[in-house]
C-alpha cells in the first residue's frame, strides 16, 4: 500500500511588498541561503575575477585551480569575452531559432572544420546537449531498425547531467537517488573494461556513451587502447558511439578533443563547459548520416546558440586553436603532473596521480575534503571528485609560478 502523505505548504518567509531593498546586514550567503534550494554546499562568496584569480568579498585572493569546473579556460575577465559580448550585445542578444543568425551559424562551421563532425546542434547546457545526444541515438535506431532496438550502455561512474534522462545514463548511485523511476533503457558497465562491454551488446542495443576520461568519476583515464577497442566493437556491432567531452573537451586534454589522443572518432559528441568560458552553451556534434534524423520540430531549445552566446563561444574556440593555447595546456600539464608525482614520493598519503593536460587527479588514501578546505584557508580554490580524489582543472593559461604556488600549499597540507 503507498502510505498517505501531506504537504504542508509551510513557509518561513513573511513577503511584506513585491519589492524590498537588499540591505549590508544581509550577507551574500544569508540571502542565498534563505532564498536559493539548498542545492549546493557552498564554500565563500565570489565578487571578482581576472585570469587565474578571484577574490572575496572580504578582498582576499585565491588562486582557482577550479576555473568553474573546467569551464574558464581563458580565464577570468578574459578580453576575448569580453570584447565579442560588448561588440555582440550592442548588435544583436536574442531571436528565435525560426530565424538564422550569423554568429551560430560561424560557430557551427569552425566547429565541424575542426571536428570529425558535419552537424551541430546547439542548447545550454552538458546536461541538455546529452539529452539530444541520447534523443538522437534513439531516433536514428528507430529509423533504421525498428522498435525495441533503443539500449544505450554506459559506464559506472560517469556522470552525463542532472536532467531525468541524463542522470538515468549515469553510472552513480548517489545522482539517482531519490528520483525514480529513472529512465529506462541504459545498462551500465565498468569503465575501461572491453570483456565487460562486448558481453552487454545485445539485439536491444544501439549506442555506447562514455566519457574519453571520467570526470566526475575521480578523473579516470583508461587505457590507451581502449577508446579504439570500444569503437572496433561500435563499427562491428553496428553501434553509434556518443563521446560525452563535456569536461574534456576544448582543449583540456592538450588537444582540442580528448579522443584525438586516442586516435578514435565518435558518431555523435557533446561540449558544453568551456565552449563558452563561462556563458551557458552547449552542443551536440553528429555526422551527417545523423543529420537528416534531426529534422524541423523534431528537437529544439529557445536559447540553444544565440547571437550572444555563439559569438563569445566563436572568439573563445578561435583563441584555442589559433593562439597556442592547446600546446601551452600540454606543456602546462606535464609540468603539474611531474611536480605532484615529486610530491608523492614524499606523500605517503598520495595513492596516485593521473590525467591528461590540465585535468589532473591526485587520489589520497584518505578523505581529499580536509585537504579543500585547508587549501582555501591558504588561498587556494581546489575540489574533490569522488571522496578520496582531489581534481585540478584549473584555466588553461595557467603558468608555472601559479602551479608552484599550488605545489608549496599542498605539501603543507597533504599529510
Ligand atoms: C562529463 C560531463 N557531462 C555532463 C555534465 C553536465 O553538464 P551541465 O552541468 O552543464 O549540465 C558534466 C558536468 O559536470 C560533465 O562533467
Amino acid at each position: 500500500m503507498i502510505p498517505p502523505f501531506q504537504y504542508s505548504g509551510t513557509s518561513i518567509s513573511d513577503k511584506k511588498g513585491w519589492f524590498n531593498e537588499m540591505t549590508d546586514i544581509e550577507t551574500t550567503k544569508d540571502l542565498a541561503d534563505t532564498y536559493i534550494f539548498p542545492t549546493y554546499k557552498r564554500a565563500l562568496t565570489l565578487v571578482k575575477g581576472e585570469g587565474c584569480r578571484v577574490w572575496d568579498d572580504r578582498g582576499k585572493e585565491y588562486l582557482d585551480f577550479v576555473g568553474g569546473i573546467a569551464v574558464c579556460a581563458l580565464g577570468h575577465s578574459s578580453p576575448i569575452v569580453t570584447r565579442a559580448l560588448d561588440e555582440q550585445s550592442r548588435q544583436l542578444v536574442h531571436v528565435s531559432n525560426l530565424y538564422y543568425t550569423r554568429p551560430q551559424a560561424e560557430l557551427a562551421k569552425l566547429l565541424v572544420e575542426n571536428s570529425f563532425a558535419d552537424r551541430v546542434f546547439f542548447c545550454n547546457s552538458g546536461a541538455e546537449a546529452n539529452e539530444a545526444a541520447i534523443k538522437l541515438a534513439r531516433k536514428y535506431s528507430r529509423e533504421k531498425a525498428g522498435p525495441g532496438r533503443h539500449t544505450i550502455v554506459c559506464m559506472q561512474g560517469s556522470f552525463h547531467g542532472r536532467t531525468m534522462a541524463t542522470l538515468s545514463a549515469t553510472g552513480q548511485t548517489k545522482v539517482q537517488a531519490g528520483y525514480d523511476p529513472l529512465v529506462q533503457g541504459f545498462t551500465f558497465v565498468p569503465f575501461d573494461d572491453l570483456e565487460a562491454l562486448k558481453s552487454a551488446v545485445d539485439e536491444t542495443v544501439c549506442a555506447v556513451m562514455l566519457e574519453p576520461i571520467q570526470g566526475e568519476g575521480g578523473v579516470v583515464v583508461p587505457h590507451p587502447d581502449y577508446l579504439k577497442g570500444v569503437k572496433a566493437l561500435c563499427l562491428e556491432k553496428g553501434l553509434l558511439l556518443i563521446l560525452d567531452e563535456i569536461q574534456t573537451g576544448m582543449g583540456r586534454t592538450g588537444r582540442l578533443f580528448a579522443h584525438e589522443h586516442f586516435g578514435v572518432k565518435p558518431d555523435i559528441m557533446t561540449l558544453a563547459k568551456a565552449l563558452g568560458n563561462g556563458l551557458p552553451i552547449g552542443a551536440m556534434l553528429g555526422t551527417e548520416e545523423l543529420g537528416t534524423v534531426f529534422g524541423p520540430g523534431s528537437h529544439a531549445s529557445t536559447f540553444g546558440g544565440t547571437p550572444l552566446v555563439t559569438a563569445v563561444s566563436k572568439a573563445v574556440l578561435t583563441s584555442l586553436i589559433k593562439d597556442g593555447r592547446l600546446d601551452h595546456c600540454r606543456e602546462m600539464g606535464g609540468y603539474f603532473k611531474d611536480r605532484l608525482e615529486n610530491l608523492k614520493k614524499t606523500r605517503g598519503c598520495i595513492k596516485e596521480v593521473r590525467g591528461l593536460g590540465l585535468i589532473v587527479g591526485v587520489e589520497l588514501d584518505r578523505p581529499a575534503a580536509p585537504v579543500v578546505e585547508a587549501c582555501l584557508e591558504k588561498g587556494f580554490l581546489i575540489n574533490a571528485a569522488q571522496e578520496k580524489v582531489l581534481r585540478f582543472v584549473p584555466p588553461l593559461i595557467v603558468g608555472r609560478e601559479e602551479i608552484d604556488r599550488l605545489i608549496g600549499a599542498l605539501d603543507e597540507t597533504v599529510g
